[in-house]
């Protein structure tokens, strides 16, 4: 079985001449119905006329990196927003992508290992959905896909998908790069003023003492540099960070409008983001998805659910990445924190043996939604971290690397999940929910999950 199915795949791939068209020929699930008044094309002719948002060198570098994390000598950070908003304001993309640095600090210092932070950021504006429709009383609309596609409101103008929302996003996109490349690189945010904000945090929570002992240790270490004659303002590896931008790549035709021939190495590279994945959804062997990210040369990723088999997941190594490059393919797992350690195992094995080096990290988002009595989509803090827990055991227990997370989180003080320090529970939920689409981590969870995690990985 397993033979037939991968065998078929990789006929297909090979069979097939790859172009950044290549895709229309196959099946593309969660597309939106455009109109058809050619509104769609003049826009994608001026999209495909932009300057790339981000360069294939970066990717590049990128794409080490991960191979860094999938041989265990580095850690993949990558977290954001689920479904990123037009309207955000600086503020709120600057919190959040504090909130990522302050995470980094703890699991860097825990882990003893560079982290490799990459943010749902910049281009995270396509949703997939579980239905094309949306009924509120006796009205039926189109599910809201996203701010690259509709808007979120329930009338009929709001739901239309309206192609001139691809060249917004392109905008948006180019304007939140701007602000991450300014934060992360002119010093604002230095690993001293970062490990501050950490102990402000540490201090004001209520189970702060439970994370003081790694804090003061950071916080010594700090001090043994300075003495040393390190000054950590000075020094660039210490006031500027790394931060890579990455999406679902899952509106093909923006993806596709922003694909170009790198100048030095003759390659495709999707230059909408420096890391492409493919969601749950749309992984299909024989779609679009695969079909298109296999000619760029990106760094991809993956999610793979609970019901992927151990077909599905060589196929989709075998598919992205037949050449076994290390930091191509990134397999984000999120089966759910009851399934983990039955479903991950026998993938782990199998790929093991085909000997595809897989950068592996852990979802532990979207395996664990439910809807609260009230109706808002929520994640418990403790079943997240009991996933994250799941995937480091199976991992040690198999002999691989567990190589990284994967969150959605912001800094803003919503209340989308419950659990964490500050003990949020359903009836809070209503409070601040603010997402467009998942529940997502605050910025005082998201740093109890890097405690947590850092409890983790300093044990092993
Ligand atoms: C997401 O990452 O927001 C998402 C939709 O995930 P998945 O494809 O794993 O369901
Ligand atoms: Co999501």
């Amino acid at each position: 079985m397993v033979r037939v199915s991968t065998f078929s795949t990789t006929l297909n791939a090979v069979t097939n001449t790859w172009n950044p068209q290549s895709w229309r020929n196959f099946s593309a699930l969660q597309q939106p119905a455009w109109p058809t008044d050619g509104d769609l094309e003049q826009t994608l002719k001026i999209l495909g006329d932009q300057p790339p948002l981000v360069f294939a060198g970066e990717a590049r570098d990128l794409l080490d990196k991960l191979g860094a994390a999938s041989r265990g000598e580095a850690f993949l950070l990558q977290a954001g927003d689920c479904a990123e908003s037009f309207e955000s304001s600086a503020d709120s993309i600057r919190d959040r992508l504090q909130v990522i640095l302050q995470m980094a600090v703890v699991l860097t210092y825990a882990g003893g290992m560079p982290v490799v932070k990459v943010g749902r950021i910049a281009g995270q504006f396509a949703k997939p959905r579980s239905s094309d429709t949306e009924t509120q009383g006796n009205v039926e609309l189109p599910s809201f896909r996203g701010h690259i596609i509709n808007d979120i409101g329930f009338s009929e103008s709001e739901r239309r998908a309206q192609p001139n929302r691809l060249l917004m996003a392109y905008n948006r996109a180019a304007a939140t790069l701007n602000l991450v490349r300014a934060f992360t690189r002119g010093g604002y945010a230095d690993l001293n003023r970062v490990h501050q904000w950490n102990q402000e945090f540490v201090a004001d929570s209520p189970i702060g003492e439970k994370y003081e002992t790694l804090a003061t240790d950071i916080e010594r270490s700090l001090a043994f540099m300075t003495a040393c004659g390190i000054d950590l303002n000075r020094e660039a590896s210490l006031n500027e960070v790394d931060f890579y931008t990455s999406h679902e790549a899952l509106l093909l035709d923006y993806e596709e409008a922003l694909t170009r021939k790198d100048s030095i190495t003759g390659d495709w590279y999707d230059c909408s983001a420096h890391m492409l994945w493919i969601g749950e959804r749309t992984r299909q062997l024989d779609g679009a998805h695969i079909e298109f990210l296999r000619g760029v040369k990106n760094p991809l990723g993956c999610k793979v659910g609970p019901t992927a088999t151990v077909d599905d997941v060589v196929g989709i190594c075998e598919a992205l990445n037949p050449d076994k490059i290390e930091g191509r393919v990134t397999l984000i797992t999120r089966m759910g924190a009851e399934s983990i350690r039955e479903k991950l195992p026998p993938l782990l094995a199998a790929v093991k043996e085909t000997g595809h080096p897989v950068l592996w990290v852990s979802d532990p988002m979207h395996g664990n939604t439910y809807t609260a009595p009230d109706g808002h989509k929520t994640r418990h803090f403790d079943a997240i971290v009991d996933e994250i827990a799941g995937f480091f055991e199976s991992h040690q227990k198999a002999g691989t690397i567990a190589g990284g997370i994967h969150l959605e989180l912001t800094g803003d003080a919503v209340t989308e999940c419950v659990g964490g320090g500050d003990g949020l529970g359903d009836s809070d939920l209503a409070q601040a929910y603010e997402t467009m689409c998942d529940p997502r981590l605050n910025g005082r969870q998201a740093l109890d999950v890097a405690f947590r995690v850092a409890e983790i990985i300093s044990q092993r």
